[in-house]
């Protein structure tokens, strides 16, 4: 079995990723600021907004793990800095940080989200968060105009875009980075959205069959840190009951 360090273990998403990953015979390392109510290997409590936490964990974690699910994120309730440093700027110094210790053909995959899909349309500002420090994270909000709820947005469009951008980064050693943008998904998160995008989050639901479960994600989670996904590189995979493709029919 492989070892996997899963982020945002604790909850939702990341929590069915750990489940997932033991039913298909793997150890799950943790890594959340909540201990996970359901048993895993091993948990580590560190605060992803934080560099010195992750430099941290990163010095604590056991080497030669064969993946990272990089799951941990904030909703758009939370405020716009601190939500770019844990769903992008953490990920990122988490992740590069962290391959050096990685096993060779580790795979890497990153939650980003449905938010995130119109990534292309932000290209100044995504070009210019590709290497954005913990301390530079107000000024560039200031700078881009990122406030309020777009921070969750960009923070998921400038996420796809690294990881696009990183496609063969590790390619020497093996390791793979995809992403999985869900849509609705029910987590105690998706009240959050519901009531900071009001009348878009009101449509995307009216159109839903119903909502994504977590169980609806963790699999495609699993199937790109499993050895099935080795061809599939700096990809994007959406899993939202077609949400994305009505979005795109209606738009063109
Ligand atoms: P959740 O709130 O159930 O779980 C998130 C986990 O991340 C929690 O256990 C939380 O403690 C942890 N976390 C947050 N900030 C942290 C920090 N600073 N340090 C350490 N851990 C931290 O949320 P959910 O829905 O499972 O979300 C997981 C990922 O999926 C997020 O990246 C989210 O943006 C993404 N996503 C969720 C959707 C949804 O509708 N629920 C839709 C699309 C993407």
């Amino acid at each position: 079995g492989k070892t996997i360090i899963v982020t945002g273990a604790a909850s939702g998403i990341g929590a069915a990723t750990a489940r997932l990953v033991q039913a298909w015979g793997g150890r799950v390392i943790a890594v959340d600021r909540h201990q996970p109510a359901d048993p895993v290997d091993a948990f580590f409590a560190a605060d992803l907004s934080d560099r010195a936490s992750i430099d941290a964990l990163v010095a604590a974690l056991p080497a030669g793990a064969h993946g990272l699910a990089n799951i941990a994120g904030l909703p758009p309730t939370r405020p716009a800095a601190e939500v770019l440093r844990v769903n992008f700027v953490g990920l990122k110094h988490l992740t590069t940080r962290l391959v050096p210790n990685l096993a060779d053909g580790a795979a890497i995959v990153n939650l980003a989200s449905l938010a995130g899909l119109d990534w292309a349309e932000a290209l100044p500002a995504v070009r210019a968060s590709q290497d954005l420090a913990f301390e530079d994270v107000e000024a560039f909000c200031r700078d881009h105009g990122i406030a309020g709820a777009r921070s969750y947005f960009f923070s998921k469009e400038a996420l796809i875009a690294w990881t696009l951008r990183h496609r063969w980064t590790w390619r020497d050693r093996g390791i793979r980075m995809n992403a999985v943008s869900p849509g609705p998904v029910d987590t105690p998160i998706l009240k959050d959205f519901v009531a900071t995008l009001g009348a878009r989050a009101e449509q995307d639901m009216a159109v839903m069959d119903r909502a994504g479960r977590p169980e609806d994600i963790a699999p495609v989670v699993g199937f790109l840190l499993s050895d099935a996904s080795a061809w599939i590189r700096g990809a994007n995979i959406p899993a939202d009951g077609g949400l994305y493709a009505h979005v795109l029919d209606r738009r063109h």
